[in-house]
């Protein structure tokens, strides 16, 4: 199981005094030192945490993988084609929304979705799309061509025990079978914590997490290193 990490937050830091600290990029290299085998950040279409020059920052100095969030735009795709991420995950995006509130509706986006991700994989980049634990959804993300897709797990996270909460990890198991068994590699992610975590790192089929905000936020107490080591000490027995 490995662990990449979203580093967003660094830059929501940084971007609360419009200041030129901390730099999102010393924290993805302290993070791959302390065993995060790959950075992932969101450049939305506010930028209100990663700007470009981070991403260029990113793409010269991330050793391990670097794996750039962003909405199916024609913008974004731009950006992309610039800043050659090993690994684009194309997300939903709202202005007004706080974080990513949900998977991308792949059936109702199959032909604009197409040609997209038909550009990027000729690039040579890597396509994953954030989806919900949906068979329907996951089904029509390997009809678009994708390499791999990371499944929601911010239902499962919101609900904190109690028989929906395990029906919310039956979906993600049952999705990532699904998955899998189409030839997708797997990953998860999505408000997972150092509580939370366990019972989705024990599903066979996922090999990746996304992690950012409990890591982030833990960071500010105990540092990067330790905290990202202490989320890899979780996850390392499956
Ligand atoms: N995966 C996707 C697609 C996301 O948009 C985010 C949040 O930026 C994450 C994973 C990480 O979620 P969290 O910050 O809650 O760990």
């Amino acid at each position: 199981m490995k662990l990449a990490i979203n580093v967003d937050h660094i830059a929501t830091i940084r971007e609360a005094r419009q200041s030129n600290e901390p730099e999102p990029v010393l924290a993805a290299l302290l993070a791959e030192q302390a065993g995060a085998e790959g950075v992932v950040c969101h450049i939305r279409s506010d930028r209100r945490h990663i700007k470009e020059r981070d991403l260029r920052l990113f793409r010269e100095t991330v050793k391990t993988k670097l794996n750039i969030e962003m909405a199916a735009t024609e913008e974004m795709k731009r950006i992309a084609l610039e800043i050659n991420p090993d690994v684009v995950s194309l997300v939903p995006e709202t202005p007004e929304e706080l974080t990513t509130e949900g998977g991308l509706d792949v059936i109702s986006n199959e032909k604009q979705l197409l040609p997209h991700i038909k550009k990027l994989r000729n690039a040579g980049i890597k396509i994953s799309i954030f989806v919900d634990p949906n068979l329907k959804q996951i089904e029509a993300c390997h009809k678009v061509g994708v390499d791999l897709i990371e499944i929601n797990t911010g239902k499962y996270a919101d609900l904190k025990s109690g028989k929906e909460r395990q029906k919310a990890l039956d979906e993600i198991r049952k999705a990532a079978e699904h998955g899998h068994s189409m030839g997708l590699e797997i990953h998860a992610g999505h408000g997972l914590d150092y509580k939370n975590v366990l019972p989705v790192a024990a599903i066979p089929e996922i090999t990746e997490f996304s992690i950012g905000f409990s890591i982030v936020a833990r960071s500010a107490i105990v540092g990067i290193e330790k905290a990202v080591k202490e989320m890899i000490a979780l996850i390392e027995k499956y």
